[in-house]
């Protein structure tokens, strides 16, 4: 398969949705780069999900300063439900709403395969079959689940069009699939079934009355002053048992060392070589390994407060705070 080359233009590359873009697409995803793609709520910047490296990449690519999940992108159910746990109520939701403007937050499966930092770490994992025909296509071709934010820098608009995302993202995307204007324009609506009372976690393009219709009750709205809020909204989303110390240069007696750089006495290291992208894969995945109460605390290497370090040192300073 003849691959575009990586070159330092800022200009992607964009092709027009088809069988042969989409090939040439699912040869990046499987490379672990990333390719933006049409949905019809409005762009996705989609990585393998299952690749922590390729999910990191996407932090880096928006610019987050934060991890906050990601929405995990299926082709059917079949995949769906090979990630997630569905209960009756949410199999219903889904036969109703999908594909479409719906994501749903339900338990994640033990043996998911998706990486660790496309969830932040939670217990829940956010999943999304798209209605847009292109996308299902792709997905269906990629084989495995995208994790897809919004295809803009973080904080700016959504990109509704193929060239809003070049003018954005530059080359930080492999490729560019066109598949013309979005017909939602709105991102999806995101439904939290993982507990009790469902929860809406952010308005979108499927409607609160349809969806309580369709369970037949009430929806909790998550936000601020409400009881539940959205992971990107907390504090703290994930947090180690153990009290954690950042900016670390050694173990204190009794502590697990998280490494970052040449660090031989580190009980797990983020990346030897000191890549960010190797470090944000990896956080998540090593905090959980060393959360055991053979440890009295877990200390930090410190770690550059630049491009995805900044994402990292957020998110472990959030594990460092007091807990209430
Ligand atoms: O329309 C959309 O949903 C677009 C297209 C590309 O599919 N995607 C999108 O993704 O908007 P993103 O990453 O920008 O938004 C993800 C939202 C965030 O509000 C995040 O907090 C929430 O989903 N989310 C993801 N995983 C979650 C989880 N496990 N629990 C609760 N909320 C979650
Ligand atoms: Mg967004």
């Amino acid at each position: 398969m003849w691959l575009a080359p990586r070159h330092n233009v800022a200009m992607p590359s964009i092709l027009p949705l088809d069988d042969r873009s989409i090939a040439i697409a699912v040869e990046h995803i499987r490379a672990g780069r990333l390719v933006a793609f049409p949905t019809e709520t409005v762009y996705g910047l989609g990585g393998d999900a299952t690749n922590g490296a390729a999910v990191a990449a996407i932090f880096e690519a928006k610019g987050r300063p934060r991890f906050n999940p990601l929405i995990v992108h299926v082709p059917d159910m079949i995949a769906a439900r090979r990630i997630g746990d569905f209960d009756k109520r949410t199999e219903e939701l889904a036969s109703r709403f999908w594909p479409g403007p719906l994501t749903l937050v339900v338990k994640r499966r033990a043996d998911s395969g998706i990486s660790e930092l496309a969830s932040a770490g939670l217990e829940t994992v956010a999943i999304r079959m798209p209605a847009d025909r292109g996308a299902r296509t792709f997905l269906a071709e990629a084989n495995r689940p995208l994790a897809a934010p919004s295809a803009n820098r973080s904080g700016k608009i959504s990109p509704t069009t193929a060239q809003h995302v070049a003018d954005e993202l530059g080359d930080a995307v492999a490729l560019i699939l066109d598949g013309g204007a979005c017909e939602v324009g709105l991102e999806s609506t995101v439904l939290d079934m993982s507990g009790e009372t469902p929860v809406l976690l952010r308005p979108g393009g499927a409607a609160l009355e349809e969806l309580e219709e369709a369970l037949g009750r009430k929806i909790e709205i998550a936000g601020p002053g409400a009881a539940i809020a959205s992971p990107g909204m907390l504090e703290s989303h994930y947090a180690p048992g153990l009290p954690l110390r950042m900016e670390a240069a050694r173990a204190a007696a009794g502590e697990a060392l998280l490494g970052f750089g040449p660090a031989p006495a580190a009980t797990l290291n983020l990346s030897e070589s000191g890549d960010m992208r190797e470090a944000a894969a990896n956080l998540f995945a090593m905090l959980r390994t060393l959360d055991r109460p053979d440890f009295a605390a877990i200390a930090v290497m410190p770690i550059p407060e630049q491009g995805l370090g900044r994402a990292i040192n957020d998110r472990l300073r959030r594990a460092a705070a007091p807990r209430c």
